[in-house]
């Protein structure tokens, strides 16, 4: 009997969700009811996350108390610190990040228990530790110590603060909890779907985010926001980015990375958003390269596609590289920051993946060989 075939579960409900609904046709984006224009506006990444991992938005006391509980949690393991120190410089920050991640288990009271109590609490210790990592090891590779977080400073704020060892300004703050917001969650995207499969056989949670940031790492979907920056500093003007999408397009499957979604038919709202931050960063820096090349290859695509009658917008990563560019941040590290943001939404369907499990085995239609003849080895 003909199998039907749903390569990358294209389309595939693996279970109900109380999160994030994502609608590719309307172009829209909920958390948990909220609209993300009006939440990346004006909430921070605390009160998003605990938006996510609860049923509504937080109320000031208990916003204030998740704070708290975050402010205890930011530092690290001395021998985790020693461990990004013995990594050596050239190691991509992902690369440092997920060690990092596997590591923490090892130094944690009860890593295994995946009671809701347990879950929850290693959830916030990892969302407090994600951005101490990632600056803690930037700095490293650079030769400089880590800066202690400072335990009164937000995640946004802290993160920063971790990286230069000065207080943010209130701007720069509140362009990285947008980008934190917008990054935070969605849906069963690739890493996400990955933490729920590792989490299904009812392992711990480090080995499910260790192998949630593996998934993200890739080109296809966290490491995307790298690669346009690479793309766009191949290409190294806007009179030159014509002739490159033409000839990527040209290519047998050719791709332009930080276009094209699995989910969304139309721009990405996320990317809406993140071209006006874009466009304001570029107006007040005077650096407009990056993001008038921005807008012409997202005018060469968007005639291309029409052309080829195919619905192919740009997605999140695609404004997000000029905007972590225009903050200063090295493209080694737009991925790790995609990380940051995202332990908030892989530890929601962390929670909901644990309270109501099935293992994740799909299977796979058999087309090999049957009734082969055994030959001992000398005879093959
Ligand atoms: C993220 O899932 C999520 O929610 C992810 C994410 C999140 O928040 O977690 O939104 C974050 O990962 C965004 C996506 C970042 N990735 C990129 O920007 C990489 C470039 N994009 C493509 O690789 C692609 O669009 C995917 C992987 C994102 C989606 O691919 P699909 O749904 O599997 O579709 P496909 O690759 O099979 O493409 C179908 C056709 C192609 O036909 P072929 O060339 O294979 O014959 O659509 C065209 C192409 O014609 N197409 C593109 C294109 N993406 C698809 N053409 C040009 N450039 C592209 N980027």
């Amino acid at each position: 009997m003909a199998q039907t075939i749903y390569p990358g579960l294209a389309g595939i409900n693996i279970a109900t969700s109380q999160i994030a609904l994502i609608d590719g046709i309307k172009g829209e984006l909920l958390y948990r009811g909220y609209d993300i224009r009006e939440l990346a506006d004006r909430v921070g990444f605390e009160e998003v996350t605990y938006l996510l991992w609860n049923d509504d938005l937080p109320n000031r006391t208990r916003l204030d108390a998740f704070s708290d509980q975050l402010s205890g949690l930011f530092a690290l393991p001395d021998p985790v610190y020693n461990l990004l120190h013995s990594l050596p410089e050239d190691t991509q920050p992902i690369h440092a990040i997920r060690t990092a991640i596997s590591a923490l288990a090892a130094f944690d009271e009860n890593p295994d228990d995946v009671s809701t109590e347990n879950i929850h609490r290693i959830g916030t210790s990892l969302l407090a530790k994600f951005p101490t990592i990632t600056a803690s090891f930037e700095r490293i590779r650079k030769g400089m110590d880590p800066v202690a977080p400072d335990p009164d400073l937000p995640v946004a704020a802290n993160f920063l603060y971790m990286l230069t060892g000065e207080m943010p300004n209130a701007a720069a703050t509140r362009t990285m909890d947008v980008a934190l917001v917008l990054h935070a969650e969605h849906g069963s995207n690739a890493s996400t779907f990955t933490a729920r499969t590792v989490a299904s056989s009812l392992t711990d949670v480090y080995s499910a985010i260790t192998s949630a940031v593996a998934s993200l790492k890739g080109p296809l979907h966290g490491g995307a926001n790298a690669a346009v920056m690479r793309t766009l500093e191949e290409i190294g003007s806007v009179e030159g980015v014509e002739r490159y999408v033409l000839d990527a397009l040209a290519q047998p499957h050719g791709r332009v990375m930080g276009f094209g979604h699995r989910v969304y038919r139309v721009v990405d709202p996320r990317a809406i958003i993140l071209k006006e931050v874009a466009r304001h960063l570029a107006e007040e820096s005077g650096d407009s390269k990056w993001f008038e090349m921005s807008l012409e290859m997202e005018r060469v695509m968007d005639r291309e596609m029409e052309r080829q009658g195919k619905q192919i917008k740009p997605n999140v990563d695609f404004f997000s590289a000029s905007v972590y560019r225009m903050l200063g941040f090295p493209t080694d590290t737009y991925t790790p920051l995609f990380a940051v943001a995202r332990i908030s939404g892989w530890m929601a369907h962390l929670f909901e993946q644990y309270a109501d499990n099935h293992l994740m085995r799909p299977r796979l239609v058999y087309e090999g060989p049957r009734g082969r003849v055994f030959k001992p080895i000398d005879q093959r």
